[in-house]
């Protein structure tokens, strides 16, 4: 089954809670939250309050990415504001290990992702530990920006090795991701779609916008 997790990254900021109910009244399973924090990526994005603030718009899984260093001090505020997936970088987490059982122990569920560059080695003993892994697709800090390719032969990799271990861990892939390429990801094995310009810029609307990748995603792992 494909889920698809807008990005509010690219919705209007002044208009968050309207947004969220419209993306998830148009069918969106997530709504993906893109934390930066100006020093893991460039960008400066949002932090708890926002999220709380979303909580309050919407009862649909809050996917919370967080794209910050030492994340580790900020999982009870995210939780206590309502994220109920809470994804860290392995790139980020000194005692990854660490991080992701104090997300479980908080009652989130746990995710890791990485890098364009990162190997997924960085995963060999903790994927039993993780509800999802997210694979980015772009190097994170902006929306908008071009799919690497790249990402295709790393979904599949990881999902051989997560069919191989049994397990029932998503995989999640974000950057970039639009209708010409989501039957490419759902292929090789991706199951959580996240996209922000393909939804949010869309000219038909996010109804039709989140249908068609949706529908490419389906139809390609059939
Ligand atoms: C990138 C973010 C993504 C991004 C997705 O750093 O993590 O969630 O906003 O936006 P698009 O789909 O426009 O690449
Ligand atoms: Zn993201």
């Amino acid at each position: 089954m494909i889920r698809i997790a807008p990005s509010i990254l690219s919705a209007d900021f002044g208009r968050l809670a309207d947004e969220t109910r419209a993306i998830v009244a148009a069918g969106a399973d997530y709504v993906h939250v893109d934390v930066m924090d100006g020093c893991f990526v460039p960008n400066l994005t949002i932090g708890p309050p926002v999220v709380a603030a979303l909580r309050k718009s919407t009862k649909a899984p809050l996917d919370v990415h967080l794209m910050m260093v030492d994340p580790d001090r900020y999982l009870d505020a995210f939780v206590a504001a309502g994220a109920d997936i809470l994804t860290v970088h392995a790139e980020a987490c000194t005692h990854l290990h660490r991080t992701i059982s104090a997300i479980t122990k908080l009652g989130a569920l746990p995710c890791v992702a990485l890098n364009p560059a990162t190997p997924l080695t960085v995963l060999d003993y903790v994927l039993e530990d993780l509800a999802m892994v997210l694979v980015m697709s772009v190097n994170p800090g902006f929306g908008g920006q071009s799919f690497i390719p790249a990402a295709v032969p790393k979904i599949a990799a990881l999902r051989s090795e997560i069919q191989r271990r049994s397990l029932a861990t998503e995989i999640e892939v974000d950057g970039g991701i639009n209708p010409d390429n989501a039957g490419d990801v759902a292929r090789a094995g991706a199951t959580v779609l996240v996209a922000g310009n393909a939804i949010f810029g869309a000219e038909g609307g996010y109804a039709a916008a989140i249908a068609e990748l949706r529908t490419r995603a389906e139809s390609l792992t059939v």
